[in-house]
């Protein structure tokens, strides 16, 4: 006789979420007083979007929250993470907020409540007020000042009623993409000046997490989401290993290193001499960095497999970040990039599970006794609704599925993982990809703003519902 087959059960109280960003989402941009961020400018550049796709008017999830809220209701989710708009709440990156970009956000969490969503803000998803690159962005030290007090202005107005804080999202894609290869805003092809864009995010999470402290209650949690790497080298040869190691420290060591060890790896400093000192690095940082964290968030989508560049192999790099001459790691031009075998999601990422239980296992030998979320995980598909407009997506339901499985070997394993947010609750702007990439649990029709929940939705629902993933 065949074992009945059982199916896999999560901890009761585990949080069943889904992620989105402010930009992705909300349009209404000039409205209520808020200013141009990066990403408007950016995206209203021509040649840097898709079709010249911009946020302006997005999935309008400014003015239909409610409905948004609504379907989250339906799905059953238990958590929503979203972020604030800078640039809605502090125009000009600096001095008081306004109160009207206040007033959406605390209207969007009182919804959440009232039909029992736990809201967890992330502040900083990659949308800086234009004001502040205008001052020279990330790579100069006045932005983690700035970014702190925004946070403190955002932590006394939401603190009563939000619970989960997130300081950054994937602060390597705002260093590296954002100022190396530029592939996304502000678009600089600068390695050094992204270096030190790494160390003064790294500081702004550091100044804005002790901010966020002094003026929430201490129930409150504070946590940071990291886009950590799963990074393997093609071979054991030594020189493949050397670039392993390298990737992992720009990739991982720059950010775990301050956060959570107070320290940058010293071969970090070794790899990257060429193109900097680190000087701004001053006394005291790593102190500030370093701060106690309540929880650490994970955004996992693919690994990434490494080799020594040989000279005939260094062709195109497939790191599956956008394509651009420059790359978007400083002090690795030794090192190639290669795609993981095994079928891709539309985006060209390969679909590889064990790169999620790899990194929870990573976090939990690396940061033992903090807990653990999934902030986001997810795949794009070329959905399309059916003559009677429902939309089937089940390699998004499969996707979810091995990547849920992977999670819950984790927990088998001992990781300890409170919860996880699908990517994302909404087809969105996917930043330099426009509209063309879905990601959504939820169809929007771009052209009549219609939303319409795809089966991944409802099987998510069930997921949640039960707490248990189906065979
Ligand atoms: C990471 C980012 O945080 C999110 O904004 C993006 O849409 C997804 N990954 C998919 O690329």
């Amino acid at each position: 006789m065949p074992e009945p087959v059982t199916p896999v059960a999560f901890p009761p109280d585990f949080l069943w979420g889904a992620s989105t960003s402010a930009y992705q989402i909300e349009g209404a941009v000039r409205e209520g007083g808020r200013t141009p961020s990066i990403w408007d400018t950016f995206s209203h550049t021509p040649g840097k979007t898709a079709d010249g796709d911009t946020g302006d008017i997005a999935v309008d999830h400014y003015h239909r929250y409610r409905e948004d809220v609504a379907l989250m209701a339906e799905m059953g989710l238990k958590a929503y993470r979203f972020s604030i708009s800078w640039s809605r709440v502090q125009p000009t990156g600096r001095g008081p907020a306004v109160q009207v970009g206040l007033d959406f956000y605390r209207r969007l969490v009182d919804e959440l409540l009232s039909h029992g969503i736990k809201p967890a803000v992330t502040l900083y998803h990659w949308d800086l007020p234009q004001h502040l690159e205008d001052a020279g962005g990330w790579p100069e030290r006045d932005t983690a000042y700035r970014f702190a007090d925004y946070a403190q202005l955002v932590g006394e107005a939401l603190g009563d009623r939000v619970e989960q804080w997130i300081t950054l999202n994937e602060p390597w894609c705002v260093a590296f993409l954002g100022y190396a290869s530029g592939v996304h805003a502000p678009g600089r092809t600068e390695p050094e000046a992204a270096l030190r864009a790494a160390h003064h995010l790294n500081l702004a999470h550091g100044l804005a997490t002790s901010a966020l402290r002094s003026v929430m209650p201490a129930r409150n949690s504070v946590a940071v989401s990291l886009n950590s790497s799963a990074v393997r080298p093609v071979s054991q040869d030594p020189a493949d290993l050397a670039a392993a190691r390298k990737i992992d420290d720009l990739a991982n060591g720059v950010f775990h290193g301050p956060m959570l060890h107070g320290a940058y790896p010293q071969s970090l400093f070794e790899a990257t001499a060429s193109i900097t000192d680190w000087s701004y690095v001053l006394d005291g940082d790593l102190a500030a960095i370093h701060q106690p964290l309540d929880a650490l968030g994970l955004n996992y989508y693919t690994p990434a497999l490494v080799s020594a560049a040989t000279g005939a192999a260094s062709g195109p790099r497939a790191d599956g970040h956008g394509a651009s001459d420059h790359s978007p790691w400083p002090g690795a031009d030794d090192v190639m990039f290669h795609q993981t075998p095994g079928d891709r999601t539309q985006m060209g990422w390969t679909i590889d599970p064990t790169g999620l239980h790899e990194l929870l296992m990573r976090y939990t030998r690396e940061a033992p006794n903090l807990p653990l979320y999934i902030t986001e995980n997810g795949a794009a598909y070329d959905d399309k609704p059916d003559p009677e407009g429902r939309v089937h997506d089940p390699e998004r339901i499969a996707y979810l599925h091995s990547h849920l499985t992977e999670l819950h070997r984790a927990l088998s394993d001992g990781a300890d993982v409170r919860g996880y947010f699908l990517w994302s609750l909404m087809d969105n702007f996917e930043w330099s990809f426009g509209y063309g990439k879905r990601f959504g649990a939820v169809y929007v029709d771009y052209a009549t703003l219609t939303r319409t929940p795809k089966s991944s939705a409802r099987w998510y629902a069930e997921v949640a519902r039960t707490g248990t993933l189906p065979p």
